[in-house]
């Protein structure tokens, strides 16, 4: 079985608030239909605590307010995508944060279509596989760990 050698990987992508009325479905198709698994998925609105603990990095930066608000003004899609390289692949199908650069460099990319500015931008998908691994256990809690288990159920803890 040739999966075997190419190891599945999983990210966390999410539809943001800005693109679930006109544009969910359609990102939902397109990310079933360009080789990913959808292997958990959930439609929810984040409290503002939740929103802040998410984008905790960048607790910092001038524009955490307005994302932070962003993030909770609606429903998002929450997905976890699994494939060989996932977490690379989804971010180069979201493409750049900014739409106008993703016009540009990318524009059969989601943000390059379906983005309004740099802020309310559709979809989010993790940086890395760390990043990508805190953030499901976050959204979907501890019981999708595993990404394969083997059938045994560990009632230890
Ligand atoms: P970032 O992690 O830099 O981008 P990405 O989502 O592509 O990984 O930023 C997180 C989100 O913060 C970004 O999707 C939209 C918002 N943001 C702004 O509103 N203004 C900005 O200048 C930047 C860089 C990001």
């Amino acid at each position: 079985e040739i999966d075997f050698f190419f190891p599945k990987q999983r990210t966390l992508a999410v539809i943001k608030p800005d693109a679930m009325n006109q544009h969910g479905e359609n990102i939902l198709e397109e990310i079933r239909g360009s080789g990913f698994s959808v292997t958990q998925l959930k439609e929810m609105v984040l409290s503002r605590e939740m929103a802040e603990q998410f984008y905790k990095e960048h607790r910092e930066k001038p524009f955490f307010g307005q994302l932070v608000e962003f993030m909770c003004r609606g429903p998002c899609m929450m997905l976890v995508l699994t494939k060989e390289n996932a977490v690379e692949d989804w971010r180069a199908a979201m493409g750049p944060s900014d739409p106008d650069q993703a016009k540009t460099i990318s524009p059969n990319s989601l943000r390059a279509r379906f983005a309004s500015d740099i802020l309310h931008n559709a979809v989010h998908g993790s940086s890395d596989e760390q990043h990508a691994e805190e953030k499901i256990r976050f959204i979907f809690g501890d019981i999708c760990t595993e990404l394969a288990g083997d059938g045994e159920t560990d009632t230890s803890s």
